[in-house]
């Protein structure tokens, strides 16, 4: 315990050396609630500006921070960034831009950020990735956009992901999404996508062709509205090898159901789908099968 608290204690002593706080500015800086704070150390690699009412994030915002890996704009209550906003930021790896107040952002406000990997867009109120334009992100593996707050269906319209060439994982769970189209997500617009996160959509239908992606590996479904098990949609995920199902209402399950899939999937989760009557068929290649019925 003693250690502990010692540790924790430390921690806050020898944080603020290498993170910079916007409430506390340097004595170089100038600082008020809504304009961002500049003169930061040159050797500044994290930036925690979370949670100050920044509103809007001017081009070229962020001046002598080439150094900064990091950077916390979440909670700030951002409507509109503009082209060229990190501009400078040539080491910028993780950018947080999570429960903010965006309802579009263009491709453009991505330009000169050549390490970025993880892209947070969360809790924002965009009812669509940012669309195509000229730009890329090429090194963006990771992108979150769960808890968009669009009433309407949220879109992700495949030219959109020319602007993330290398994206390999997306979440968009609790958002709007009702179906998915073959135009839609995956397809040759993605071709380097391996982890899909939909859970807490209000997904019904998914056309065949909607999720043909020869690299895709996990693909989590959980919780929508299918009332049966999208094997025509899955019959080219040769690389499928985690399938989440649960807490939808598929009732029935057929012989044929898990047929082209059999040869990847390895985890398969449908617990809590209130199933009564289970007719099914599975090859020896599925080690784990978890039927909680009535859990
Ligand atoms: C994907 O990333 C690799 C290295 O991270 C890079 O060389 C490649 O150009 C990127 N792909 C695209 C399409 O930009
Ligand atoms: C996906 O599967 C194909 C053939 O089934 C294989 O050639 C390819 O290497 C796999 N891709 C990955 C990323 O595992
Ligand atoms: C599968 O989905 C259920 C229901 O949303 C969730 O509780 C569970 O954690 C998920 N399993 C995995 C491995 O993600």
């Amino acid at each position: 315990m003693e250690f502990f608290h010692l540790a924790v204690f430390l921690f806050f002593i020898l944080a603020p050396s290498s993170t910079i706080n916007a409430r506390k500015c340097p004595k170089s800086c100038r600082c008020d609630d809504t304009k961002l704070p500049r003169g930061f150390p040159p050797r500044t690699q994290l930036l925690n500006l979370r949670g100050n009412h920044f509103h809007f994030i001017p081009a070229r915002s962020f001046p002598g921070t080439g150094r900064v890996v990091s950077l916390y704009l979440d909670f700030c209550k951002i409507h509109e960034i503009e082209a060229g906003a990190f501009r400078g930021m040539r080491n910028l790896v993780y950018l947080y831009l999570s429960d903010n107040d965006l309802t579009s952002l263009e491709p453009e406000a991505l330009a000169g950020l050549p390490k970025l990997v993880y892209l947070h867009l969360e809790g924002n109120r965009l009812a669509q990735f940012p669309g195509a334009g000229r730009i890329k992100v090429p090194k963006i593996t990771i992108v979150s956009m769960q808890r968009a707050k669009v009433k309407l269906m949220f879109t992700f319209p495949s030219a959109a992901l020319s602007l993330v060439p290398n994206l390999s994982v997306l979440h968009l769970e609790r958002n709007a999404i009702s179906r998915l189209e073959p135009a839609g997500l995956l397809c040759s617009a993605a071709p380097s996508l391996m982890k899909l996160y939909l859970r807490s959509n209000a997904i019904s239908e998914i056309a065949k062709g909607a999720l043909d992606s020869a690299n895709i590996e996990t693909l989590h479904l959980d919780s929508n509205r299918l009332t049966r098990v999208p094997s025509d949609a899955l019959t080219d995920t040769p690389n499928l090898t985690e399938l989440n199902l649960s807490q939808n209402p598929v009732q029935w399950l057929g012989p044929e159901t898990f047929q082209e899939m059999s040869h990847s999937l390895q985890r398969l989760y449908m617990n809590q789908m209130g199933m009564e009557e289970v007719k099914i068929m599975m090859d020896a290649y599925i080690l784990c099968l978890f039927f909680l019925l009535d859990y």
